[in-house]
């Protein structure tokens, strides 16, 4: 069992976890300060005050504190244990910490120590104590990125040059550029130096504080290609402490063999890669790049409905490049989300808010291509949920730093701290189906969370937006080494 002791602020924290957060509902964020919160196994167990830490838990942590350092972690930043009543009372230790969102109701830890896991996980009771200090410092939950192409080959560094020089994304792609010049490198990119290369980037991402990952194919464009990357996306799964989820993107380009022929490669995505990706159980979602010069309404209808028939709901690219019924097609499928979302007029919300589908803003590609930002404020307003995902990939936006996703959000889409906060983490959850699993601090939920450097709230998250302000990352109640 792990202890964090002393929580400065305990942010998205929830009694009764909520799927996702809509319209003014998110510039509210559930907190508890001067907290401690404790993990069982890789699961949340209980949380609460300070004042309120059960007897048990400070008597556990007193007899750990004489056992002497064994408790000792990566970076030696798990201390030796706590003193009994060293803790300030909530009024000294929140004192500068400002009061929005709304607070928590605060278990009363007595009583709720020891419950909240579910049958079967790993937590084990008997487990030695281990006790982090987290005074001065906010945890939060890992954050959530619904959207990246982590896995590919190369880089396309050239390409952004030529950006530089005023070439636009589409002129690039109509070159034989972008996504096809990925789709090249890939196709001779064997599957393990592949992994090797992607598995960096989920390492670089898990320093960054994300603790689930949404990850798509689509830059490999034949059957055997595709295959290839959505292995290396499931080999990922299994070899990582990351939560990651898959979508099948065949249709993210027209490969340069099929040029005029998009129907016919429309019928191999159809037709031959759904039924293999669906048989191999390679993939949880569908996603198909509907945008002008890419695929139509109809290639998206057709590719959605094939999907739909294995359950792969959609994730789907729309309306990044103009107003291309991307979105209204996604909610009439249903999809679990629509992303980009650049172009969305008043027809576009309210298809949307009649739909369960996530609208999710990438601002991180807008930023990097120089384009046009979603309507971010005009959505919200209107009453919808908004998640933000990061794009990683090597055309729009080659990163995958979601605290930076939170400053976009805040500067370029003018969301409140509170809002980006709620669309990278309960949001983002809910976008990439793992709500019950990740997106908040709740009982019985994953345990991923990050514990910051020492700052004054969370507002200093995406207003200090070049700084690291993680200290230590914890997936599956392990600490990581950073
Ligand atoms: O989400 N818009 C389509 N696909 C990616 C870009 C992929 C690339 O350029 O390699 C995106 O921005
Ligand atoms: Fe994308």
């Amino acid at each position: 069992m792990l202890l964090v002791k002393n929580i400065k602020k305990l942010v998205q924290v929830e009694d009764e976890p909520r799927r996702k957060v809509s319209g003014k509902e998110m510039s509210s964020l559930p907190f508890i300060d001067n907290a401690w919160l404790l993990i069982n196994g890789n699961l949340i167990e209980d949380f609460g005050r300070m004042e309120d830490l059960p007897v048990r838990l400070r008597e556990l942590a007193s007899a750990e504190r004489h056992k002497g350092p064994s408790g000792t972690e990566a970076g030696g930043k798990v201390s030796s244990g706590g003193k009994r009543g060293d803790a300030p009372s909530a009024t000294e230790q929140g004192r500068d910490a400002p009061e929005i969102g709304r607070s928590a109701d605060i278990p009363s830890g007595e009583k709720n120590a020891g419950s909240g896991r579910p049958a079967g996980e790993k937590g084990n009771t008997t487990d030695p104590l281990r006790v982090l200090d987290a005074s001065g410092k906010l945890v939060f939950p890992s954050f959530c990125d619904s959207h990246t192409h982590l896995v590919y080959a190369g880089s396309r560094e050239i390409e952004y040059i030529d950006k530089i020089r005023g070439l636009s994304y589409e002129e690039i792609a109509k070159r034989g550029g972008g996504i096809l010049n990925s789709a090249k490198l890939l196709q001779q990119t064997p599957e393990d130096e592949l992994y090797r290369q992607s598995l960096e980037r989920v390492e670089e991402i898990i320093k960054l504080g994300t603790g689930a990952v949404e990850i798509k194919s689509g830059y490999g464009l034949t059957t055997a290609d595709e295959i290839k990357m959505l292995r290396v996306i499931r080999r990922l799964r299994d070899t990582t402490p990351l939560i990651i989820r898959s979508s099948f993107l065949g249709a993210h380009a027209l490969p340069a063999e099929y040029k005029g022929r998009r129907e016919e490669y429309v019928d191999v995505v159809v037709n031959e890669m759904v039924p293999m990706v669906a048989e191999e159980g390679l993939a949880d979602y569908i996603d198909v790049f509907c945008d002008r010069g890419f695929f139509s309404v109809q290639d998206t209808e057709r590719i959605l409905e094939a999907g739909n028939k294995y359950g792969l709901r959609g994730k789907i690219h729309a309306n990044e490049l103009d107003y291309s019924g991307g979105i209204q097609v996604g909610v009439r499928y249903n999809a679990l989300s629509v992303d980009h979302l650049e172009f969305t007029g008043q027809d576009e919300i309210e298809a949307l808010l009649a739909s369960d589908t996530m609208p999710t803003l990438l601002p991180g590609a807008a930023f990097f291509l120089g384009m046009e930002y979603p309507p971010a404020r005009k959505m919200i307003g209107s009453g919808l949920p908004v998640a933000m995902a990061s794009d990683y990939n090597p055309g729009s936006s080659p990163s995958g730093n979601m605290k930076f996703i939170m400053s976009l959000g805040c500067i370029k889409l003018k969301m409140v701290p509170e809002e980006v906060i709620n669309a990278v983490t309960i949001n983002g959850a809910c976008a990439m189906g793992v709500e019950g699993t990740a997106g908040s601090i709740a009982r019985g939920k994953r345990a991923n969370i990050y514990i910051t450097k020492s700052i004054p709230g969370h507002e200093f998250m995406p207003y200090a937006y070049g700084s690291d302000l993680i200290d230590t990352v914890i997936l599956n109640g392990e600490v990581q080494v950073r």
